[in-house]
């Protein structure tokens, strides 16, 4: 029998993160010797705190070395518990967290634990490619809905959202703080979302990955809606607040029930998340204050600066979003400008020409049948000040100078 025949049928259902290919498309031609401007993955230039590396240090020294509780160290479920409990404004206990290897655990355990074979699940498109690939994974009917252009960024599409509400409808993944679009819901689009959940009975993942990230104003969690801290899992994670992304760190949280089921199959997958990490963050979450806000303050500088500088390059339109480290432009006007119908040839000539590194809004998910823009979607968390005047000035240049675009094609279509 061949190796394809051995391979289990369902591995034909996952699906990738297709962000990660632009990455080593980036990383190719920055071996060529060409400069690169990464705008394209969501991960961070800035350093973990110092505090925070300490903590690791000291915690393998003192032998936090072994296996610990499936479920996670008590003294951090506690300190997760405590802090969620002010930010969400919900009274969560150390029973309430369950800790992960990262945020993206929680979106595989959400879908094995409460999803059945044949259930539809609602989930953001554009949206973070890892809940569709794992509802086809685990034998779900994929149900993405979309959002809707207005003046100050984007909101869900709440008339479409209802439509697409079957007695089979199970689940309803929600990313407010969202990847790719930085949108961020209303109070009134909140009380919307939650009164659609608990008229359909919908058990809820929120993917709060971007909760603090947030610039002005306080984030606000759809728990904090009467009804629905019973029905959500809460993805949280520490790889961006604390500019943790690689030390993989993060937790389920939500009502005993579902907790109790996302420990079983921790106990059935990793044994438990890594031992000295866990002190790390517990020291993360209680010291560390300063050192947050020195984050934030160097990723809205990023953006600032990015926005400004998008906002006057010809036939792209930009929102300032006020979460997240992404920005989402409208390309349209640009494309038509310069003759190209393709969103992946736009971006390809960008890169070709400057070296600027993008992922378009194809790498989240299939444009849904009424879309008619096109966007890009611009990552700073992993490039500085400089770089951004630098790569978005000749990102202008390329889209303003017709002649740029011309020699491009031209070159394109003489080479074999
Ligand atoms: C929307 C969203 N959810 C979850 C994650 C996963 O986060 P982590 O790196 O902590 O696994 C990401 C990471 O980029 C994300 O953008």
């Amino acid at each position: 029998m061949g190796t394809n025949a051995r391979i289990a049928e369902r591995m034909s259902r996952l699906g990738t993160e297709t962000a990660f290919s632009v990455s080593l498309e980036a990383r190719e031609f920055a071996c060529k010797g060409k400069k690169i401007y990464p705008f394209h993955l969501g991960d961070m230039n800035i350093r973990t705190p110092k505090k925070i590396i300490d903590a690791a240090r000291k915690a393998m020294e003192d032998g936090k070395t072994g296996y610990c509780p499936s479920a996670g160290i008590p003294e951090l479920r506690e300190a997760l518990a405590k802090d969620m409990s002010s930010s969400r404004g919900i009274k969560l206990t150390a029973k309430n967290v369950s800790i992960q290897m990262g945020g993206k655990p929680v979106i595989m355990k959400f879908v094995m634990a409460f999803m059945n074979p044949g259930d539809e699940v609602l989930y953001p498109n554009p949206g973070y490619p890892i809940y569709e690939s794992q509802i086809r994974f685990h034998g779900g009917i994929v149900k993405p809905y979309g959002f809707k252009m207005i003046d100050k960024g984007f909101s869900l599409d709440m008339e479409q959202l209802e439509t697409l509400v079957t007695p089979k409808t199970k689940l309803f993944i929600f990313n407010n703080y969202h990847n790719p679009m930085g949108a961020e819901s209303d109070p009134l689009e909140m009380k919307r979302i939650a009164d659609f959940c608990k008229r359909h009975d919908l058990l809820v993942l929120s993917d709060e990955a971007y909760f603090d990230i947030t610039y002005d104003g306080k984030p606000k969690s759809i728990v904090s809606y009467p009804g629905m801290a019973e029905r959500t899992l809460i993805l949280y994670t520490f790889s961006k607040k604390f500019a943790m992304t690689g030390w993989r760190l993060g937790a389920a949280v939500g009502p005993e029930w579902m907790i109790e089921q996302i420990n079983r199959l921790n106990v059935n997958d990793e044994s438990c998340s890594n031992h000295f990490i866990q002190w790390a963050a517990v020291e993360a979450l209680k010291n560390t204050q300063k050192e947050t806000q020195q984050i934030l303050d160097t990723l809205k500088k990023r953006r600032d600066l990015a926005c400004k500088m998008l906002s006057t390059i010809k036939g792209i339109r930009v929102f300032k979003p006020n979460s997240t480290f992404y920005i989402f432009p409208d390309v349209t006007e640009a494309m038509r400008n310069l003759g190209f119908n393709d969103v992946e040839k736009f971006r390809r000539f960008i890169l070709e020409t400057t070296g600027v590194s993008f992922c378009t809004r194809r790498h989240f998910g299939t444009p849904l049948d009424d879309e008619k823009h096109e966007f890009i979607r611009l990552a700073y968390s992993g490039i500085d000040l400089k770089d951004i005047r630098e790569g978005l000035a000749k990102m202008k240049s390329a889209i303003e100078n017709p002649e740029i675009s011309k020699r491009w094609v031209s070159e394109k279509s003489t080479k074999p």
